[in-house]
């Protein structure tokens, strides 16, 4: 059977991005269960309503990408207690124009990392909301990544077999609360 294609979505437009490590190695955890894809938001404009008329490429390019995945994983940093910038302007075009958009339906879940004591909890919290209100599944659970030097090697391999544990069961868990989603989705889609 085909495997579910996923959809990831890393909230970081930085280079060495932590949570782009951590969005891999769960790539590579869930990769019996699903043929994952990254989503780049970094080339996105700043959204404006003036320009949505026609849409520029490159959102034309991700909301074709979303519409294409059966599930969506994000993976975020937190920002001053909050959703990064460039993550909320891609979840804006991803509605957008009225009326058409991507996001309604879709299986979501939502992690992150950062060095602090509470890893990203208040910006998931902010995720989860704007995701919900968007129309998106998502699954249950909390997902608070404390980020260390050596937790992901260069092959995205997490190296603490506590945190590798969680992560697998993480996504495997994603896995079928999507697969379960999948039947109301395609009577929807029919
Ligand atoms: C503008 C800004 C605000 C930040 N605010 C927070 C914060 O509220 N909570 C937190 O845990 N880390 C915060 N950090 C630190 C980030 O966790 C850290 O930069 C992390 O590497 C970002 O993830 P990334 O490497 O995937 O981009 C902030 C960093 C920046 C640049």
């Amino acid at each position: 059977m085909a495997k579910n294609k996923l959809g990831i979505i890393v909230g970081s437009n930085r280079r060495e991005s932590i949570n782009r490590k951590l969005a891999q190695a769960l790539a590579r955890l869930g990769g019996d269960a699903f043929e994952a894809r990254f989503i780049p938001i970094d080339d996105l404009p700043i959204y404006n309503q003036d320009n949505e008329q026609p849409l520029p490429g490159t959102v034309a390019r991700f909301k074709a990408e979303v519409e294409a995945a059966d599930a969506l994983l994000f993976v975020t940093p937190e920002h001053n207690r909050s959703i990064p910038a460039v993550l909320k302007n891609a979840i804006d075009w991803g509605g957008r124009p009225y009326g058409k958009s991507s996001w309604p339906g879709k299986p979501a879940a939502v992690t992150g990392t950062s060095g602090g004591a509470i890893s990203t909890a208040v910006a998931q919290q902010h995720l989860s909301a704007v995701l919900a209100n968007q129309g998106l599944h998502l699954m249950g659970g909390e997902a608070y990544i404390r980020f260390t030097p050596d937790l992901i090697d260069a092959q995205a391999q997490v190296t603490d077999e506590n945190v590798r544990t969680f992560l697998k069961s993480f996504i495997n868990q994603f896995a079928t609360f999507a697969g379960k989603l999948a039947p109301q989705r395609a009577a929807a889609a029919a």
